[in-house]
């Protein structure tokens, strides 16, 4: 054992020596070197693309190193699959999610573990196991619940107790907080901290810098796979490491908006509306404005994008598009020129196994299709032009699952680019982006607005919303409890508008 355990955890020595990585000829990593310390937070970042999700991938036994060596408590290692990885004591929540939905919530954390499956003694056994690692974790989900209709944000604790349960030395976060609200980031950032003082070792790969500094000791950059540095998280800024990762520095993250014009025509109108998780919501977007739905994760901000898009069943109340209504169907919808990217991209929006091209133009078939024949030109110039706006380099005729994670989030907003005629709205549309990709997706949001669309993008990123929007609306318990513009329009009164007491605030 390297270090001395102070507390419990069996410790772990994790380290790369010159480990390379192709795809079909393609070279994804090189020559990297790395070594986890126990009792660590080491963090990864990079672009999107630039390896973090491979490396993390050759250590927890997903992919097999193409050169150099993986060692383990000074011994050379190679795992077949991510159970003999799992044996050793090397846990992952993965930036894609992987759990049963049909299974509760503690079935999908205790998943594999429980000999005797969900037998009586196993339930009574695996729900009291359950309870300590809630208890652990703070995260607040009930044992019985079924994972399959829960939230990303829901999911996203479901994996992060189930490595935890695992009882991991090595455990690797990828992206762990990207769909999560403020209050369970915090509750993570705490585990984070909890299992570094227990001894247990934490990859830690994210798109957040703050986070980044906040928790690692330690961060590795990396540029399309390579090493850039590895220093301790004491001696970067955000500023170095966004540049260590572009290899330039950044200018303002947020463009210029263009002025919105209040006597603009209204262009989507929003009239008591009541949906599942919706109850009596108005509200109106004009041509050339960037509306921003704020609010706290499970408020019902995605609840009304889908009952405005058709997604979900419309109760009550009208939508309606250059003041003509829109039928509740996502078909009749979309023929009035509304768009929904939507939140969940696995399970809302990407055919993985499907050409990115195929994806890109996917519900863009009518242009490029005539009479059930697709024009192949015309669909080749349609994605490529559409994917160099989003920055997605590369052949597009691979499958979407080769792509980075981040990059599979620019597919589908660009595909969403290409529908939108009237109506654009955008659930996170930067989730999971790195730095400098999130500046072109808030250009190309900013030049929809600018052409005349009406914009509503849902951000739980209070400082994305407040640099894109023109007007604030704040939702809370699927309703609009304020709004704010202008110098109102602070981040202050936004939060305040969010958490209130629904009883003695002063809602507009
Ligand atoms: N299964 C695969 N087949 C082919 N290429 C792949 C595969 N997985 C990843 N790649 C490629 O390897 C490169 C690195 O991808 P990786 O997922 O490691 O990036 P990342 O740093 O995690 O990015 P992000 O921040 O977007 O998650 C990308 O160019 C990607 O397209
Ligand atoms: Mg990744």
């Amino acid at each position: 054992m390297p270090h001395s355990a102070s507390v419990g955890a069996p410790q772990l020595l994790v380290e790369l020596r010159g480990v390379g990585k192709t795809f079909g000829g393609l070279s994804v990593l090189s020559g990297i070197h790395l070594r986890l310390e126990p009792g660590s937070v080491h963090a990864l970042v990079g672009e999107n693309g630039a390896g973090k999700s491979t490396l993390s991938k050759i250590i927890s036994g997903v992919y097999s190193a193409d050169s150099g060596t993986l060692l383990i408590d000074d011994e050379e290692a190679s795992f077949s699959s991510p159970r003999e990885a799992l044996d050793r004591g090397i846990a992952t929540i993965a930036q894609e999610l992987a759990l049963v939905p049909e299974l509760s919530v503690a079935e999908n954390v205790f998943l594999g573990r429980e000999p005797r499956r969900f037998g009586f003694i196993g339930r009574r056994r695996l729900k009291r196991d359950y309870l300590e690692i809630a208890r652990r974790t703070g995260f607040d989900l009930p044992a019985d619940a079924i994972v399959g209709g829960m939230r990303t944000a829901d999911q996203q604790k479901v994996e992060i107790m189930r490595a935890l349960a695992r009882g991991a030395s090595l455990i690797i976060m990828d992206e762990p907080t990207a769909a999560l609200s403020a209050h369970d980031t915090e509750l993570l950032h705490g585990v984070v901290r909890q299992l570094a003082a227990e001894g247990h070792t934490v990859l830690l790969i994210s798109h957040f810098l703050s986070e980044v500094l906040e928790l690692a000791d330690t961060v590795t950059i990396l540029r399309d796979g390579s090493l850039i540095r590895t220093r301790a998280a004491a001696e970067e800024t955000e500023a170095s490491l966004i540049e260590g990762m572009l290899g330039r520095s950044l200018g303002s993250v947020f463009p210029e908006k263009p002025e919105a014009d209040a006597r603009g025509e209204v262009v989507l109108s929003v009239r008591d509306l009541v949906a599942p998780g919706v109850y009596g919501v108005s509200f109106d977007v004009r041509a050339g404005e960037i509306v921003g739905l704020a609010g706290l994760v499970g408020a019902g901000r995605s609840e009304i994008a889908h009952a405005i898009f058709g997604a979900a069943p419309r109760n009550a109340g009208t939508v309606a598009v250059d003041g003509v209504e829109a039928p509740s169907s996502i078909a009749g919808t979309l023929k009035r020129g509304i768009f929904l990217l939507p939140e969940s991209r696995k399970d809302q929006g990407l055919v993985l196994g499907r050409p990115i091209r195929d994806n890109v133009t996917l519900s863009n078939m009518d242009e490029v299709a005539i009479g059930g024949w697709v024009f192949a030109n015309a669909e080749r110039r349609a994605s490529r032009s559409m994917l160099n706006r989003v920055t997605v380099a590369g052949d597009d005729r691979r499958p979407v699952s080769a792509l980075s994670g981040g990059n599979q989030q620019k597919v589908l907003f660009g595909r969403a680019l290409q529908r939108a005629r009237r109506v654009l709205i955008a659930d996170e549309p930067t989730r999971g982006v790195d730095v400098g990709s999130r500046r072109a997706i808030y250009d190309l949001i900013v030049e929809q607005a600018a052409q005349g669309l009406g914009v509503l993008v849902i951000s739980s990123d209070v400082e994305e919303v407040l640099g894109l929007a023109h007007r604030v609306l704040v939702v809370r318990g699927g309703t609009i409890v304020g709004e704010f513009e202008g110098d109102a329009m602070t981040e202050e009164n936004i939060i305040t508008a969010a958490f209130a007491d629904p009883i003695t605030n002063g809602s507009v």
